[in-house]
């Protein structure tokens, strides 16, 4: 089997040529374990020692920090160690480590993570220390999400299993941080050799998506307090569930909104694209970015978003 002409076709004219050759081969190799030792538990140099004294061929990377692989051929003796029905280690792409990194929260901060399940980026913000509240719509991954963060140690959270495009009534300028990690057609976790990664792919997927993500995005800005930030984020290459929605954004909230700078430790990443089939963005979105595949990082969009006063009310304009 092969990926969807439609997408290829797409991401064609998303990618520049060089960055597209690189990318079709990460869609076909294979792909080392990525993990993190769950900073809660354990500190990395120990599980390092630990998992190498026992055989694991470890390399650390560069970025994110507190970061290791290990060849795919020992993912499975991995998920049969000790350290991870342990719960101090956890085994995620590091391009999913970035958005909890970049909104960088803080012990006593009030945190809410808008799309949580099954919780990667929950367990990396409740090492923080900041005042933590998950959502998550869906019952199964709401429960999944809770055994996560129950395993992991991660007792400074607060749950709610509820619909985060109207989480915000009664809940407005509450949040210092938001991390909105969006529901979306998952275009940056294709594997060529996986029919299942991409079969509920289609156009209308994408139209579907961009749908809920402007409404979550909604949302997360009137949690926001002035001055708070929201990270958006999606493991998608769709400019409509991407620069779309950040542009759609900043048209509602007129000068509400700031994308902020982004610095990024990689090669593989490109600027916020400037248009998308005959639509024009703004141009504070090149500020965006959209991490490539490069068959250790999956494909991912990225851009944090400030909210530099509050919205105004009419009575106001
Ligand atoms: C990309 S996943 C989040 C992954 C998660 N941040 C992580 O790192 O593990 C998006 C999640 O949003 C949930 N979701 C979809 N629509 C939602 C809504 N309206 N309100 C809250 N959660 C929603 C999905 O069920 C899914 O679990």
């Amino acid at each position: 089997m092969s990926l969807p002409e439609i997408f290829l076709e797409r991401l064609g004219r998303i990618l520049e040529p060089s960055d597209l050759i690189v990318a079709m081969s990460a869609f076909k190799s294979e792909v080392p374990t990525v993990f993190r030792p769950n900073l809660l538990k354990c500190n990395s140099e120990d599980l390092r020692a630990e998992l190498e004294s026992v055989g694991f061929e470890l390399t650390a990377l560069d970025f994110p920090p507190d970061t290791f692989t290990v060849p795919s051929d020992q993912r499975r003796a991995l998920t049969e160690h000790a350290a991870w029905s342990e719960g101090r280690l956890w085994i995620q792409n590091p391009s999913s480590m970035l958005p909890p990194i970049l909104l960088d929260a803080q012990s006593g901060e009030d945190v809410l993570d808008l799309a949580a399940a099954p919780g990667s980026k929950t367990l990396q913000l409740a090492s923080t220390g900041a005042r933590l509240t998950a959502v998550e719509k869906n019952r199964g991954r709401f429960f999944k999400l809770k055994a996560n963060l129950k395993s992991q140690d991660a007792t400074n959270v607060e749950t709610r299993m509820t619909d985060g495009t109207g989480f915000w009534r009664g809940r407005e300028e509450s949040f210092d941080k938001i991390l909105l990690d969006a529901p979306c057609s998952s275009e940056g976790r294709f594997r060529a050799d996986d029919l299942k990664s991409y079969a509920y792919w289609s156009p209308r997927k994408i139209r579907e998506m961009k749908r809920v993500q402007f409404r979550l995005a909604i949302s997360a800005i009137r949690m926001l307090r002035p001055g708070g930030i929201l990270a958006y984020s999606t493991c998608t290459f769709a400019p409509e569930e991407n620069e779309g929605i950040l542009d759609k954004l900043l048209s509602r909230f007129g000068g509400v909104l700031e994308i902020l700078p982004l610095d990024l430790p990689l090669k593989n990443v490109q600027n916020g694209l400037s248009e998308w089939e005959g639509r024009s963005f703004a141009p504070e979105i090149s500020a965006a970015r959209r991490v490539l595949p490069d068959g250790l990082f999956e494909g991912f969009f990225l851009a944090l978003i400030q909210k530099k006063t509050s919205i105004p009310t009419r009575s106001d304009v």
